[in-house]
This record gives structure tokens, C-alpha cells and sequence, in this order.
């Protein structure tokens, strides 16, 4: 397919977008800098101006279409990760602000220029764990996509308002437009570098439901998005099928979610954040899991 992606040089787009030129895809990355990736076209855009997100999903994507002369050709999907992607890092309102405007700009100018399908960047975050102020627990777990969304941040609400935008766009358009509430991502260099002090110090982990994603993974998770049709507005939880932690499901029950609901009978290493939903009706199948890549035989 030919693909318009948002974000790609960032930490989870540099993983997704090979993978995704791998599957054949060709690619497009809008962002505000390039990434130098074999098969993959540049277009430096900012996503909170709208003008620039009009002009980028009816354009070409490389000289190459020049050489038909038949016109721009339409871009099949869009892939929307371009964020500020965390709290902290820029003040609450810019933060705010690009996101939400940035999401809006996007989703409705590829829905303007035809694009029938589009997948967007959501967060863990959402459900209100992850950036609260002090502990706060899930309602239940494993965590699926029917968990309340009430955060307290930013960063946070930015999400759940672009999932709302998301979903009224859809239903205005009756295209499909798939939102991912994404784990923490996990790059390959960081089971090494990040594991080991997971293992020493579980609590590290409590903040992201213990659970992680591989950015390959992801990368597969967009691949599966672009290839089923027909779903509507859709959001799904994404993350690989173990905790981050050296610990037992029971253990971490016993440890941190005594009080908690569990919902379902869980297996000693299974995660708490379920994609389910995503595997049933995408084929999701991640086949990463940290314990290829550390050394240390205790901790397989
Ligand atoms: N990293 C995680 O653990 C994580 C977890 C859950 C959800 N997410 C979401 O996944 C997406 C990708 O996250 P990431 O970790 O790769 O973030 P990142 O910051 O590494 O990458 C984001 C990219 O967006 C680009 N960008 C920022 N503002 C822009 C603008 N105004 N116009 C155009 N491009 C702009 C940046 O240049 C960057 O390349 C984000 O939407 C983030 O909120 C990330």
C-alpha cells in the first residue's frame, strides 16, 4: 500500500516504518525531521498546521511519480504517530495542543482528500495509571479496551480527546480509522540496556501496567491495522504478551493489585494488558518477548 506515515523518525516510527517497507509498503514520512531509512520518502510538514497536512496527503511522495504523468496518486492509508509523546517534556499546554490539533489537522484532511483508512497513535496512558499523581490502580485487570479512560495529565487527555475525534470523524465518513492504544515502547537496544534494572527493581514497571511493546512488534500491529478492512472506528490495546518484570503473574497480584479484580485466569508470565481484542480481529500475533534477548539465565 502506499502509505502516508506521521512521526516516522521518531522512536516507535524508525522500528514500524522499515518493518512496514519490508512488508512491501511504500512510505511516506511527514515529520519535522527526516528519517534516513532505505525505501523511504521525506516530506519535512508540521502537524498543527493545517494548510501544510492539506497539501502533504494529496502530494507526491517521491520524483519517481513524476515519471507516469498521471497525477498525484491517492495514498491508501495513513498512519498518524507525530506527538508530543509524554508528559514533561514540553509545557501541558503545547503538549496539549499539538496533539489535539495535530490529530484533528490530520485525520481530517486525509478523510478530505479520499483516504478511506487511518490508523492513529493513542496511549497505555489513557486509562489513568500511568501519569497520576501517586498511585492509582486499574479497576481491574488484565486491562482491555473496555477499562475506564479518565486520566488526570496532559498528555493523557490529549488522547482520549483525539479517540473522540477520532470516533466522530468515522462516523461522519464511515471510513476506517483504528486507534491504537499503545504500551511502552520498547526498542531492540533497550532489553539490555533497560531490563536488568526492570528485574532489580520491579516498581519501575507498576506505572506501565508491567507491560511493554516491542517496536517491531508495533510495526507488525500497523501492518495487521492496514490489512483488515471494514471494522469502522476501532481502538485496541497493543503489547506483548509478557510483563517487563521478573516476577509471576501471582506474585504481581500479590505484590501490587491484592485489592484489584482479576478478571480472567492468567498464566504465570501473561500480561496484564490484554490485546485480545487486537489478535481476534487482526490476526495480532507479536513474537517478541525480553527473555531472547538478555543473557543472564536467571532471568529466563
Ligand atoms: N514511546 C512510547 O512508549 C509510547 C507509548 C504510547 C503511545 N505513544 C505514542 O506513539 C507515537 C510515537 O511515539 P514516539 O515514542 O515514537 O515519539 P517520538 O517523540 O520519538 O516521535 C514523535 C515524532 O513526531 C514528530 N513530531 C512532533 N511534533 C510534530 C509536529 N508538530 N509536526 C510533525 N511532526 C512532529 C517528531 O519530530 C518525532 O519524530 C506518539 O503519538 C506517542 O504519543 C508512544
Amino acid at each position: 500500500m502506499r502509505v502516508l506515515f506521521t512521526g516516522g523518525a521518531g522512536k516507535a516510527g524508525r522500528h514500524a516504518v522499515p518493518y512496514l517497507v519490508a512488508q512491501g509498503h511504500r512510505i511516506l514520512n511527514v515529520d519535522l525531521v527526516p528519517l534516513e531509512a532505505d525505501g523511504v520518502d521525506n516530506r519535512l510538514a508540521d502537524i498543527t498546521d493545517a494548510g501544510q497536512m492539506h497539501d502533504v496527503m494529496q502530494s507526491y511522495a517521491g520524483y519517481d511519480e513524476l515519471e507516469p504523468g498521471t497525477g498525484q496518486p491517492r495514498f491508501d492509508a495513513v498512519v498518524h504517530f507525530a506527538a508530543v509523546p509524554r508528559l514533561l517534556m514540553r509545557p501541558d499546554n503545547v503538549c496539549y495542543h499539538t496533539n489535539v490539533m495535530g490529530t484533528y489537522n490530520v485525520i481530517d484532511a486525509a478523510l478530505k482528500a479520499g483516504i478511506r483508512k487511518i490508523i492513529f497513535a493513542s496511549s497505555e496512558t489513557t486509562y489513568g495509571v500511568c501519569f497520576a499523581d501517586g498511585e492509582v490502580r486499574p479497576d481491574y485487570v488484565p486491562i482491555d479496551e473496555d477499562h475506564p479512560t479518565v486520566p488526570e495529565d496532559a498528555y493523557a487527555m490529549s488522547k482520549v480527546v483525539n479517540e473522540v475525534t477520532a470516533k466522530s470523524l468515522q462516523r461522519r465518513s464511515g471510513a476506517d480509522i483504528y486507534g491504537l492504544r499503545i504500551n511502552n515502547v520498547i526498542e531492540p537496544h533497550e532489553y539490555k540496556a533497560n531490563f536488568p534494572a526492570y528485574m532489580a527493581n520491579p516498581d519501575l514497571r507498576r506505572r506501565n501496567i508491567f507491560a511493554y511493546i516491542d517496536a517491531r512488534d508495533l510495526g507488525h500491529m500497523v501492518d495487521c491495522c492496514l490489512r483488515t478492512d471494514g471494522l469502522g472506528y476501532q481502538v485496541f490495546n497493543v503489547s506483548n504478551d509478557d510483563c517487563s518484570v521478573n516476577l509471576t503473574t501471582g506474585e504481581i497480584i500479590a505484590r501490587y493489585y491484592e485489592d484489584v479484580p482479576v478478571r480472567e485466569e492468567m498464566g504465570p508470565h501473561d500480561t496484564f494488558y490484554s490485546s485480545a481484542k487486537a489478535k481476534r480481529l487482526l490476526g495480532y500475533a507479536p513474537r517478541h518477548h525480553w527473555r531472547m534477548y538478555l543473557d543472564d539465565p536467571r532471568m529466563a
